[in-house]
């Protein structure tokens, strides 16, 4: 197995170590290229590149694995509850009982927002998108929070990580209450997280919401599920903005924005409008997967392809069968879940998608459930981001704790105008 790899250039050879992760995926460090050769990579979407060495997440796109701190995910989504995933994902093991323990009750101790937040709500237009105000009132929350920002030992940051992780639930359900113009419900003390999201999302003040089991077990199976994906965009958007050193709060706010287009977690939304569509318009489904393969229609397959599944996405096999449970369960049907499963069946049998290996990813099944819990689609995303938290915060830490980070920044290849002179504003 090679142990160097020789680039031939302008006559001269280099070479360059090759470097081996725990499950054996190799690269070349190229990180003295520069210096040595004048070269840079050029890698669009940086599907070759690999930005930093973590011991956070596995994912092996090929056989369709994904583990959280070396446990498969299929282990956990049967085990754990979020809070505990969360727990594992930020500080790499399991916790003990007296862990989770502590991590819950700091949880609902900081479920609170500082009282002077409640303007900033106030001054978002009915209609804004949750998205936009919990990026906002994440990045607000750091000037309620000073004390926050110096993160030196795991104590301080559980306390740190409890508050952003209870908070932006405390956010999310607020950011909803105020769209429709409903007065904010304040969390309680005696709920679990989850619980105590859906009391926030939907109690009235003359009526409490108690959630089905099966609704707040489907839920904490979802943001198990989106606990953390390695490299992702919002992940490495989080990243690029801790590498200037900025502090947590100001990180996540950044990944929420990632988070937010169709491509990404905003995918979620996208695969409710499509099978919506086709139930509306009537359309047969073969139909519809026709149109999204004429390249000229620029339509996609929402809920499907991957850039590092290859295969299935592990995600997306669990959250199919849930969303047939908890229908089955709490006695519902979804005129949607059928279209999506048709959908799935004519994709998985078509050229077009087998040559391109496209397969259902983590989205496609996911608003069934998010729907099926009653939650508006315009939260479905906030969901996604509330389940990505513990994923961004041990990005964040491990970025900050380790001491050769550098800034993120990389290089380019120009391909605008030569030099050329200013001209005199009569001559243009
Ligand atoms: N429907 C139809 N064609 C597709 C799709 C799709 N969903 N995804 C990729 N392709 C085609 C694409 O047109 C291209 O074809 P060709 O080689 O003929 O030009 C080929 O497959 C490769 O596509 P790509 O755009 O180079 O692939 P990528 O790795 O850059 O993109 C992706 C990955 C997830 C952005 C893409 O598959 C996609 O747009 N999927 C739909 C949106 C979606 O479901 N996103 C959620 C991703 S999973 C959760 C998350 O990350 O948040």
């Amino acid at each position: 197995m090679n142990t160097t790899c020789r680039i031939e250039l302008d006559g001269t050879s280099h070479e360059f170590p090759v470097v081996r992760g725990t499950e054996d995926e190799r690269a070349i460090d190229i990180s003295t290229l520069r210096d040595r050769t004048g070269y840079i990579t050029l890698d669009d979407g940086y599907g070759n590149t690999g930005s930093c060495r973590s011991a956070i997440t596995f994912i092996d796109g090929d056989r369709g694995i994904l583990r959280y701190r070396g446990i498969p995910i299929e282990d956990l989504a049967g085990k754990s509850s979020f809070v505990e995933v969360a727990w594992l994902v930020i500080f790499g093991r399991l916790p003990t009982i007296e862990d989770r323990d502590r991590f819950s009750a700091l949880l609902t101790e900081h479920s609170m927002l500082h009282h002077s937040m409640r303007k900033h709500f106030e001054g978002f237009p009915p209609n804004a998108h949750p998205m936009a105000i919990l990026s906002a009132m994440i990045n607000a929350l750091s000037c309620h929070e000073p004390d926050v920002m110096d993160i030196e030992d795991e104590a301080t940051l559980e306390v740190a990580a409890a508050r952003l992780m209870s908070k932006v639930r405390t956010i999310a359900s607020a950011s909803y209450k105020s769209s429709i113009g409903a007065p904010l419900i304040y969390p309680r003390m005696d709920l679990k997280y989850v619980e105590n999201f859906l009391h926030m999302m939907f109690s009235v003040p003359y009526r409490e919401y108690e959630p089905p089991p099966e609704v707040a077990r489907a839920l904490n199976l979802f943001l198990v599920l989106h606990a953390d994906h390695e490299q992702n965009c919002s992940t490495s958007t989080v990243r690029m903005v801790a590498s200037s050193q900025a502090n947590m709060y100001a990180s996540c706010s950044a990944g929420v924005c990632a988070l937010w287009g169709p491509l990404h977690g905003g995918a979620n939304v996208a695969v409710i409008e499509m099978l919506e569509f086709i139930r509306r318009s009537g359309m047969n489904v073969h139909e519809y997967v026709d149109r999204v393969k004429n390249k000229d229609s620029r339509l996609r397959l929402m809920g499907f392809g991957h850039r590092v599944y290859k295969n299935f996405d592990p995600r997306s096999k669990i959250l199919k069968q849930a969303a047939d449970d908890m229908l089955e369960s709490l006695n519902l049907s979804d005129p949607l879940l059928d279209i999506a499963l048709k959908l799935e069946e004519i994709a998985l049998n078509d050229p077009y998608f087998i040559e391109r290996k496209l397969y259902p990813n983590v989205d496609f099944y996911s608003g069934i459930i998010l729907r099926a819990v009653g939650l508006p689609l315009n939260m479905f995303t906030v969901m996604f981001a509330i389940g990505r938290m513990p994923g961004w915060i041990a990005n964040w830490k491990e970025l900050h704790d380790d001491p050769k980070a550098r800034i993120y920044r990389p290089r380019q290849v120009y391909v605008g105008e030569a030099k050329h002179g200013w001209e005199p504003r009569e001559d243009r």
